[in-house]
């Protein structure tokens, strides 16, 4: 037997083979209450505008409704000869409610049909990104807050530069985060548009009111050319690129994770919440959470990559090529949620070994830049001056083995003769990250202003005042 649906102009039924690659239930039934609710719109509008009964529209939207609980409640029997999402649940709704189904379809196609569920599948994930990046704010915040005077070495070249506060390197994802939000309302404000109602891809003669189905969805106007609205797939790339930009945020994080948590560095501990043992070396404890993070990320890139890749060469309009958008994307956004949520745990669990990390601070001269400063200041020397003979003096304790303040002032004479006492004063790490008060600087009390100025942006946010950024 044809197929049902499409099957007029068949005789034969399809070889197995055909409908093993052409099946895309497997990951679209994920779409299931998206392409319910575009069903009733647009039977709603059908409707309203005269182009079916009200009472078949009721029959069907009841339909869908019980449909809906059906599969929410998984009672539901997805058949895989009927390929997709919208071909099960409209078959489902021609055995509950005979005929009247057949009305549903008016007007419209699966390919303005997959295009609206996929679009308001991607625009709940985004809303559900946003809500789990805040929380991950504020655990950071909370952090910071706690860690606005904790002192550890800033790197660069991950060589020990000048001394940071601990908040002051948290804060620093904050803002990272912050920008993945303005990334994804971003996407979510561009991809706010209903492509329902262009039909198979040239629009319908039939009058529909796509202003009233795009309203019932929650967008904010009906895409403005057919062609464009069953062939794009730019909401789900731009979604993707933020998703991937956001990946890197979390796992440059977790690749200072497992770097600080590693004996040979020891600044950091996480609890047995957060890490795993050996199944041979009774000693270990790793943290495999930060690990996958990092990893998660080159799967959440490469779905990015794989979707450009089937999109890059495709003419207008729908392509067939286009079902395989769904299953890389889904996978990519689970990632990303389950990243999101297992560095706002780890973030929670971290505790600083704060007398390694401050220790360290102080380790291979990093106070070395507030000498030079204090040349600058104190003997008003061109800072180019003061660098050189800040290195002179660098070169001496090390000749000693000694770090800068142990460094008797006779010696430091040698080289810069009006060098005086006070000089001891900036070479403490304390002192370094205190001075360091510049809008945007290392200082306890410029961590103590963001961080608090944070916690309180991020639950105005939670109470729905500010969406996005
Ligand atoms: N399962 C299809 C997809 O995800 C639905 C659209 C099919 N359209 C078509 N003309 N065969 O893309």
């Amino acid at each position: 037997m044809s197929n049902k649906m499409w099957g007029g102009r068949f005789s034969d039924k399809p070889a197995d083979i055909m409908t093993e690659i052409n099946v895309s239930i497997d990951v679209d039934r994920k779409l299931f209450r998206q392409d319910i609710a575009a069903s009733k719109a647009h039977a709603q509008m059908l409707a309203k505008q005269r182009i079916i009964s009200p009472q078949d529209a009721k029959k069907i939207v009841h339909g869908l409704d019980k449909i809906l609980s059906e599969i929410a409640g998984g009672k539901f029997r997805f058949k895989r000869s009927l390929e997709d999402i919208h071909m099960n649940v409209e078959s489902r709704l021609a055995d509950m409610i005979g005929p009247a189904a057949g009305r549903l379809h008016t007007a419209r196609s699966r390919n303005d049909q997959v295009a609206t569920d996929f679009r308001l599948w991607v625009r709940d994930v985004l809303d559900e990104l946003d809500a789990a990046l805040a929380d991950y704010q504020r655990a950071l915040a909370q952090k910071a807050l706690t860690h606005a005077a904790t002192i550890m070495p800033g790197f660069t070249h991950l060589q020990t530069a000048q001394p940071v506060t601990f908040g002051h390197h948290l804060l620093a994802y904050v803002e990272m985060a912050s920008r993945d939000l303005g990334r994804f309302a971003d996407a979510r404000k561009r991809l706010n548009e209903s492509p329902l109602g262009s039909a198979a891809l040239a629009g319908t003669s039939f009058p529909l009111d796509r202003m009233m189905t795009a309203k019932k969805l929650g967008f904010d106007r009906p895409m403005a050319n057919s062609l464009d609205a069953v062939s794009d797939r730019d909401f789900v790339l731009e979604a993707l690129s933020a998703a991937s930009i956001a990946a890197i945020h979390l796992s440059r994080f977790a690749e200072e994770i497992v770097i600080w948590t590693s004996p040979i560095v020891g600044f950091l501990k996480l609890s047995d919440q957060f890490t795993t043992g050996s199944s041979i070396m009774p000693q270990k404890r790793n943290p495999d959470a930060a690990e996958l993070v990092r990893a998660k990320a080159g799967r959440i890139i490469g779905a990015l990559q794989g979707l450009l890749i089937v999109m890059k060469g495709l003419p207008l309009a729908y392509q067939k090529d286009m079902q395989e958008d769904k299953e890389g994307a889904m996978d990519a956004f689970a990632a990303l949620a389950l990243c999101i949520a297992a560095m706002t745990g780890m973030v929670r669990d971290m505790m600083p070994e704060k007398a390694r990390m401050k220790a360290a601070a102080g380790e291979g001269y990093a106070t070395a830049t507030d000498l030079a400063d204090w040349l600058v200041r104190e003997l008003k020397m061109p800072f180019r001056r003061a660098h050189h003979v800040t290195g002179q003096i660098v070169a001496i304790a090390e000749g000693m083995d000694l770090p800068l303040e142990k460094l008797a002032l006779a010696d430091m004479r040698k080289v810069e003769p009006r060098i005086t006492q006070a000089i001891f004063k900036v070479l403490s790490v304390e002192n370094s990250v205190a001075s360091r008060k510049t809008f945007g600087g290392t200082a306890p009390a410029n961590v103590r202003r963001e961080a608090t100025k944070w916690l309180k942006q991020v639950s105005r946010k939670r109470s729905g005042k500010v969406r996005g950024r």
